[in-house]
């Protein structure tokens, strides 16, 4: 299946956000991925609940898949479910007990994914597939828009790619940072089935073309995938 485009308002104009969200919606977009810095585990801040909570009024179909790159996921991750998030990802670098974390969003209602840096290997995670809902790999350090792909992240996908096949999981695979039209085909063909695409979609002058766009590119690379 071809993955699916998820923008990322961190790159959108904030005094005009629902608007910016909802040309992407327009553009057939489902989920879009709201990045929560806390200024702590990443040297930046972006928003809080009443973000979440105002994207929950305005698009009530809408999946927000939070990404939290915050030290204290067990105090926030409910918070922001309550709020309104579909789905919650926690870092692996910061969760002491990740299979209890893991669960805890789950029984909370939300998908739970877990995430890794760039510097962490896949094979942490090899006791937590079977409970999470998605994968995600970070293809930049966390704390930024707009910084370049590290390509080693598309040998995670693979590797995450086969073991979901060898152990027959389900979880999804998700990519984060640096992506764009250069690399939208490399990163679909490697397996990710959910692409957060910040400055590449809300940079661009017209953002629900710049989404048609990566949507398009993507299929196009996995319909003739080998
Ligand atoms: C980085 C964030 C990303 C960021 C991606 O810490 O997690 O979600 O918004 O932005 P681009 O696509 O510009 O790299
Ligand atoms: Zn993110």
């Amino acid at each position: 299946m071809a993955p699916q485009i998820v923008p990322s308002i961190f790159a959108a104009d904030f005094t005009r956000l629902g608007e910016e969200v909802g040309k992407v919606v327009d553009a057939g977009v489902q989920m879009i991925h709201v990045d929560i810095m806390d200024g702590h585990f990443v040297p930046n801040f972006t928003m809080g609940t009443p973000i979440t909570e105002s994207l929950r009024r305005r698009f009530p179909h809408l999946k927000l898949d939070h990404h939290l790159m915050i030290e204290d996921p067990d105090t926030y991750a409910p918070i922001f479910i309550d709020a309104g998030a579909s789905c919650v990802s926690v870092h692996c670098e910061v969760c002491r007990n990740l299979d209890r974390t893991l669960h805890m969003i789950r029984d909370q209602g939300a998908l739970a994914g877990v995430v890794i840096n760039p510097a962490t290997p896949v094979g942490l995670l090899e006791d937590v597939l079977d409970i999470v809902n998605y994968v995600l790999v970070m293809s930049v350090n966390p704390g930024y828009g707009g910084q370049q792909f590290i390509p080693n992240a598309l040998n995670k996908v693979r590797r995450l790619y086969r073991m979901r096949s060898e152990r027959r999981l389900n979880f999804a695979i998700e990519i984060d940072g640096g992506v764009g039209p250069e690399n939208i085909a490399e990163v679909a063909k490697a397996g990710v089935d959910w692409v957060v695409a910040g400055s590449s979609v809300f940079h661009a002058s017209d953002a629900g073309k710049a989404v048609r766009e990566l949507q398009s590119a993507a299929e196009e690379a996995i319909s003739i995938r080998v």
